[in-house]
């Protein structure tokens, strides 16, 4: 496994070490959908995955949120097993999971509340990740008045406040337009370089794994896991037009591809 910047020595955020999953299906026949993953992920990196529906992106990341607690091998997030949900570990999803009839603040505050931070420490925390996401000025905008992209950026906002240890993105981008996600690419990013958070993300798009990730990773449904892992050393900023970007794009489409 290669990780960037490996001088000084980072920490390992996220360890999984032989993790295997197995679904019962309603016939009483079981399904393998992961099969022996080890994946070690360092302290504000960001691993984009890539593969094919069905080959168990979501249950990954399912597992990681602790939805599933039945699962084979292990899960630590700084050494500790993972166990149930926390706010350590926030998921977000493709679909908008606001509440239309709130604004964009409260839709920020009630997770505050239902994580019982205090009333007088909320107002700052939400105006704090409202502005990181660039919507400080939409903040009593109900959400049916918001764009998709912009929801996309409220659910970010929401999720950051809760401080988690990781996000857990599942195709957050998937619905929108191009020019959408183009900005929430540098949304991203912007928030990334700030915040330091560490970031595994799901995309079916294989420019958008290349262009957000510091690691890539192919899954396979064959092999139920992991195919193989590209180091992305490029910084963001340089990867647009550039030569080993491309070469390493045209390979990651023969592995999607080649059915093995
Ligand atoms: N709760 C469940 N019970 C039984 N089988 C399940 C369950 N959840 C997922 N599966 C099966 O596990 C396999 C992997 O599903 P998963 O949703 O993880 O794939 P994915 O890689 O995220 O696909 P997509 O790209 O379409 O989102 C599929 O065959 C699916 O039918
Ligand atoms: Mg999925």
């Amino acid at each position: 496994m290669q990780f960037k910047n490996q001088y000084p020595p980072q920490k390992v955020s996220l360890s999984l070490k032989n993790v295997s999953k197995i679904y019962l299906q309603r016939n009483s026949k079981t399904i393998t959908v992961l099969d022996n993953i080890n994946i070690q992920i360092l302290e504000g990196e960001i691993v984009t995955i890539l593969g094919k529906s069905g080959c168990g992106k979501s249950t990954l990341l399912n597992l990681i949120a602790g939805f599933e607690n039945s699962y084979g091998g292990e899960i630590l997030l700084n050494g500790k097993p993972v166990k149930d949900i926390s706010t350590e570990r926030i998921m977000m999803f493709q679909e908008s999971t606001l509440f239309p009839w709130l604004t964009a603040y409260q839709n920020v505050e009630i997770a505050l509340k239902m994580a019982k931070v205090p009333k007088h420490q909320r107002e700052q925390i939400v105006k704090h990740y409202l502005s990181i996401v660039g919507l400080f000025d939409y903040s009593n905008s109900y959400i049916y008045q918001l764009s998709g992209g912009m929801k996309q950026r409220v659910s970010l906002a929401r999720a950051l406040s809760l401080n988690p240890k990781i996000l857990l993105m599942d195709e957050p981008f998937a619905g929108l337009d191009i020019t959408i996600k183009k900005s929430l690419y540098k949304e991203l990013l912007d928030m990334h370089k700030k915040t330091r958070k560490t970031i595994l993300f799901v995309t079916h798009n294989i420019n958008e794994a290349v262009l957000i990730g510091d690691r890539v990773i192919v899954m396979s449904p064959r092999l139920y896991g992991i195919k193989k892992e590209y180091l992305i050393d490029v910084p963001n900023e340089q990867r647009k037009d550039n030569l080993s970007i491309k070469n390493i794009i045209n390979e990651i489409t023969a592995d999607l591809y080649d059915n093995a």
